[in-house]
C-alpha cells in the first residue's frame, strides 16, 4: 500500500498521485459529491476516454474549453485534457486552483516548438505577425500576438489586413490548410501532431471504396493529401455538428478515436468507422490524451493534486494573445 505522503513526494516523477483506492468506489458518484463539496467544475475534451467525458460539466473543443474556463465561477477546475489546455485555463484564472489529473499529458504537437528556438526564428522575421495555434505552451503563447484554434483560425487569420505578414505556429499541416483556404502565405514553423500526422490516405480511400455512401470527415491537422479526400474539415466541435446535421448514414472519421463517443450518442442510428493509421498500432488513440482516467480524476479532485503552478509574468504575457483570441472570436459569434 502507497502512502499518501510518499505519493505526493512523488507526483513530480509520476506525475499523478499514485495511491490505491477502493475498488468498491463508484467514481461517478463520488466524482459528483466532491464536484458539489469543492465548488468543482470538471472540464474535458472530446479526446478524453469515454467515462471522463460522461462524468464532465463540459466536453468541448479547445475554443469552446478556454471560453468556459474564461466564464466559469467554480473555485476549482479540473480538466481532463492535456498540459496546454490546463495551463490556458490557469492564465485565465490565475487566482484558481487549476488541476490536471496527469501532470505527463503533454502534447506531440506543443513540445515541437520550444519557445527558446522559436524566438530566434521569430527575430528572423521581425516584420511578421505571430499567430499561434492553442496547442503550445505559455512561453509560446507569450512570444505571439493572438492566439487561435481550429475552429476560429480562419477568421483570426482575416481580421488581419491583407497586407500583413504572418507567422502560423507550431502546425505545418493547419498552417498549410489555412493557407489554402485564405489565399494567404504565411510563414510557417514545421511542427506537427504525432496522432494526426500517422493517417494513412491509403487505407481511408481504400475504406472510402468499400463504404461509397460514407462521408469522410477529417481535422485540419492531418495532412493535405488527407485532407484533399475529406468532404468535411473541422474542429472536433466541427465534426460532431456535421455528423448530426448531415444525413449520410455512414461517416469516416480521421481524428482522434475519443470523439466517436459524442457521435455516437447523438447519432445511435448512424455508423461512424475510425480512420485507420498506417501502421498496426492503435496510433489513433492519442498517448498523452489517454493519460487521464476516471481514477486519477477522482484523487486529483479529492486531494487537490497535481495543479497547473505558473509564475505570474509568465502568465501575464500568455494571457494578452489568449484574451485577443477570445475578443476576436466573440466578435465573429464564435
Ligand atoms: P480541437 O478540439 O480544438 O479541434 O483540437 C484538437 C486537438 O488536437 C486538441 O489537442
Ligand atoms: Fe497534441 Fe495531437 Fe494529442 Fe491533440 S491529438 S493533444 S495535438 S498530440
Amino acid at each position: 500500500m502507497r502512502d499518501i505522503n510518499t505519493a505526493k513526494a512523488n507526483i513530480e516523477a509520476s506525475g499523478f498521485l499514485d495511491i490505491d483506492i477502493d475498488v468498491n468506489l463508484d467514481l461517478f458518484s463520488e466524482i459528483e459529491k466532491l464536484k458539489k463539496e469543492k465548488n468543482a467544475i470538471v472540464l474535458a475534451h472530446y479526446y478524453q476516454e469515454p467515462d471522463i467525458q460522461d462524468v464532465a460539466d463540459f466536453i468541448g473543443d479547445s475554443l469552446g474549453l478556454a471560453q468556459q474556463a474564461e466564464k466559469t465561477k467554480a473555485d476549482i477546475i479540473v480538466f481532463a485534457g492535456v498540459h496546454f489546455m490546463a495551463e490556458t485555463a490557469k492564465i485565465l484564472n490565475p487566482t484558481k486552483k487549476v488541476l490536471l489529473p496527469d501532470l505527463k499529458a503533454g502534447c506531440s504537437l506543443s513540445d515541437s516548438a520550444p519557445p527558446e528556438l522559436f524566438k530566434l526564428f521569430k527575430d528572423k522575421h521581425p516584420d511578421h505577425m505571430v499567430i499561434t495555434y492553442i496547442n503550445c505552451s505559455a512561453g509560446m503563447k507569450a512570444l505571439s500576438d493572438i492566439i487561435c484554434t481550429s475552429s476560429n483560425a480562419e477568421k483570426i487569420i482575416e481580421s488581419l489586413p491583407r497586407e500583413q505578414k504572418i507567422i502560423f505556429a507550431p502546425d505545418k499541416n493547419l498552417g498549410a490548410y489555412l493557407n489554402k483556404k485564405t489565399g494567404r502565405n504565411m510563414v510557417l514553423w514545421n511542427g506537427a501532431c504525432m496522432v494526426h500526422e500517422i493517417f494513412s490516405f491509403e487505407k481511408i480511400s481504400k475504406l472510402k471504396i468499400r463504404h461509397p455512401k460514407a462521408k469522410v470527415i477529417a481535422h485540419p491537422e492531418c495532412e493535405d493529401v488527407v485532407l484533399r479526400i475529406a468532404d468535411y474539415v473541422g474542429s472536433t466541435t466541427g465534426l460532431l455538428k456535421y455528423s448530426i446535421e448531415n444525413q449520410a448514414d455512414e461517416f469516416i472519421v480521421v481524428t482522434e478515436t475519443g470523439i466517436l463517443h459524442q457521435m455516437q450518442k447523438s447519432s445511435p442510428g448512424k455508423t461512424f468507422i475510425p480512420a485507420p493509421p498506417n501502421n498496426s498500432c492503435a496510433c489513433n488513440d492519442c498517448p498523452h490524451m489517454k493519460l487521464n482516467t476516471l481514477e486519477k480524476l477522482y484523487v486529483c479532485m479529492e486531494y487537490e493534486t497535481p495543479e497547473i503552478t505558473m509564475n505570474e509574468s509568465l502568465i501575464i504575457a500568455a494571457k494578452k494573445p489568449i484574451e485577443r483570441m477570445l475578443a476576436i472570436s466573440k466578435q465573429y459569434g464564435l
